[in-house]
């Protein structure tokens, strides 16, 4: 199907007022936004324009029930300055499979697809290339009738924006195990890219801010004895270098695109990697007998966010150095230099734009 898009570029570019060298994650927008609308379910003319304020019903389905889903990507540069997206279908599916469990509309993969080319060829000049940072890409939907009864809404808008970042985390983090709060269980919508997935984790978040952690470590909600993801990466564990260990897709975790390229990666550098049902308690006994050597979140901000320290029960156990850590720094060299072109492409995960 030919898609065709209508462009109203803005009159003024605002890269000007930025330094790239100092880039704050998720501060600065770049010159447009695609946007689509699904008025009962039919996909309308999708545009791409001045990224600017929407405007919103205060009656609007999404705020009150919370039919909104996101995706999060990366455009990169090659060594050549030829834009790149890494894993995009990857992202199309999930957002669609979040789609399906909130009740809203799929939206067709070569829409989305198209979107996001254009877009990102249209403000491609807002790709960083500093070591670590990209152009990252904010595809989302939510619903837009302006209804307070409860039900699924009939419309809904799809939109994409751009910010050029840095690292989510500029340094290795401290963690604490959370065992009050609950972020899914069961038959919920763990497994979703789903807006309230996120906003009930800001309570728990601050309280461990407030008590010097940068974030969480979530376990599972039967039983609080299992770890699962934190608030903003999926997890693995190193144990001597050897073994890794991460928290299998129990339909309550984030399917991370990152989390199963660095499976991919790690297993054909012939590490051995269990997706499993992971105990704390498991973690807490290698930490104290020094066999824990690595551990990371992985995620598209984060990329490989490199775990300082895990809290549990009142005591914080310390990992070895960053700079020590074979596997985290392996992944990540490996992950962003086939990213951004500087390393061949053996998976076929980059898409030219
Ligand atoms: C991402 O990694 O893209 C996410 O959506 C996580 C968010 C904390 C930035």
């Amino acid at each position: 199907m030919a898609i065709s898009i209508k462009i109203s570029k803005t009159p003024q570019s605002r890269i000007h007022l930025f330094d790239f060298n100092n880039i704050e994650f998720g501060k600065i927008f770049s010159d447009h936004m695609f946007r689509v609308d699904c008025l009962n379910g039919v996909w309308q003319e999708p545009e791409i324009l001045p990224y600017g304020n929407i405007s919103i019903a205060p009656s609007l389905s999404a705020i009150h029930y919370g039919q909104s889903i996101f995706e999060g990507m990366k455009a990169f540069k090659n060594p050549e300055g030829k834009p790149q997206l890494f894993r995009p279908l990857e992202n199309i599916k999930r957002l669609n499979k979040s789609a399906e469990r909130m009740g809203m509309p799929i939206i067709p993969e070569e829409l989305f697809l198209e979107g996001l080319k254009q877009l990102v060829n249209l403000d491609q000049n807002w790709i960083p290339t500093a070591e670590g940072s990209a152009l990252y890409l904010r595809p989302f939907m939510f619903a837009t009738d302006d209804f307070v009864g409860v039900r699924s809404s009939l419309n809904y808008s799809f939109m994409i924006f751009c910010c050029p970042v840095n690292s989510y985390y500029p340094k290795p983090i401290k963690v604490r195990v959370e065992k009050k709060f609950v972020r899914a269980s069961d038959g919920m919508a763990g497994y979703a890219k789903a807006a309230g997935n996120y906003g009930i984790s800001m309570l728990p978040t601050a309280e461990a801010k407030k008590d010097g952690y940068d974030q969480i470590i979530w376990t599972d909600g039967r039983t609080h004895e299992h770890v699962e993801e934190s608030g903003t990466t999926n997890l693995f564990f190193v144990m001597e270098d050897k073994l890794i260990l991460t928290p299998k897709l129990d339909g309550n975790i984030l399917e991370g695109i990152t989390r199963d390229s660095c499976i991919k990666l790690l297993r054909n550098k012939g590490y051995e990697v269990q997706e499993r049902d992971i105990s704390i308690i498991e973690i807490i006994d290698a930490a104290k007998a020094n066999k824990l050597t690595d551990a990371f979140g992985t995620g598209t901000a984060a990329i490989i966010a490199k775990i300082a320290s895990i809290g549990y029960e009142g005591v914080d156990y310390e990992l070895p150095p960053a700079e020590s850590r074979l596997v985290s720094n392996w992944l990540y060299q490996n992950i962003y230099q086939i990213q951004t072109g500087k390393q061949e492409d053996t998976l076929n995960w980059v898409m030219a734009i």
